[in-house]
């Protein structure tokens, strides 16, 4: 993924879902149809600031069948870096951004006998689409949501009048949680379990599946890392002869892209691996935020994923 492959978009409309969540529709800016996607997809949200670019990335929760416009979820986030707070009080309609084509890191499987869909918080985004994807196949599926409280279930009319029974709902504020071993030690063989939410929940969601004895291969979770602050660091990249400044606030990869340095990105938040990076000089340690690199090549400090990582220390050398 590149700047050069971006969509320009416009904001269609937004509407205040939750306290927390915005729903943006996002239309292309010369009409037509955007790229064709698939249940679990995301897009990276180019948001260009007066001092900053911010690129996050959002799961599409429109239909996959539906290209006119692509629709996303946005959490007002506390620890913010930047992206969803400008989103949600810089953006209005009429905006124009720029999307990444779509990419799928957490798709349906397509031998599956039974989908079991389980979602924490804005974590309900990807199933959205999915259920698009499911809704009047052959194939039986369920959805397990859990909110804080009635007031935090975003999209949930959408999904009652669509899904009904299939549809169980756990609010957090009534004492209701859902019921992980019963729930992954009842299911028919060939069934397979997503979960997506808060760092807890797909733990225990993995956990669970594992001591019920699930294959690996039929636990499916999407957990993109939020790049946290952290203190101000230099990276020296060696062929191309760059210092590049890390701002506490900003990535190693913004702060590189902002060197005018192009680094692979899919997914910008510690998942795919595309922006692996060698590091070739180390005199401090990496703090490592993603979920690609095995606690082996964390030891190691001979890798680092810039869009989720850090370092502190005195020096950081890179092979780019
Ligand atoms: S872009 Fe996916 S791990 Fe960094």
């Amino acid at each position: 993924m590149s700047e050069s492959q971006t969509i320009a978009v416009q904001v269609a409309a937004i509407e205040q879902v939750t306290p927390l969540i915005k729903h943006f529709t996002l239309a292309p800016l010369d009409g037509g149809n955007l790229p064709a996607f698939s249940g679990g997809s995301h897009i990276i949200v180019v948001m260009r600031g007066a001092t900053r670019t911010f690129r996050n990335p959002y799961s599409l929760l429109s239909p996959p069948n539906r290209l006119e416009a692509y629709e996303i979820g946005v959490r007002r986030m506390e620890e913010s870096r930047g992206g969803s707070h400008f989103l949600h009080d810089a953006v209005r309609v009429g905006t124009r951004l720029e999307i990444a084509h779509p990419v799928n890191l957490f798709p349906l499987d397509k031998i599956a006998r039974k989908h079991v869909l389980i979602a924490g918080g804005i974590g309900i985004t990807p199933f959205l689409a999915q259920l698009e994807d499911l809704h009047g196949g052959a194939v039986p599926y369920e959805l397990h949501y859990s909110v804080r409280s009635p007031a935090h279930a975003a999209f949930l009319d959408r999904l009652r009048d669509r899904e009904g029974e299939r549809v169980r709902m756990y609010c957090d504020s009534a004492g209701e949680a859902i019921p992980f071993d019963a729930l992954l030690s009842t299911q028919p063989l060939g069934t397979h379990v997503y979960v997506c939410g808060p760092e807890g929940l797909i733990r225990r969601v993995i956990d669970t599946a594992k001591a019920s004895g699930w294959p690996g291969s039929h636990i499916h979770w999407e957990q993109f890392s939020v790049p946290p602050v952290g203190d101000a660091f230099d990276a020296f990249l060696a062929k191309s002869q760059r210092m590049v400044h890390v701002l506490p606030d900003q990535t190693l990869l913004e702060a590189i892209e902002a060197a005018g340095i192009d680094v692979p990105y899919l997914c910008r938040g510690g998942v795919c691996g595309f922006c692996h990076t060698r590091v070739t000089g180390l005199d401090g340690e990496l703090i490592h935020n993603d979920h690609y690199l095995s606690d082996a090549e964390k030891s190691a400090c001979k890798s680092i994923m810039p869009c989720v990582s850090r370092a502190r220390g005195k020096s950081l050398v890179l092979d780019l």
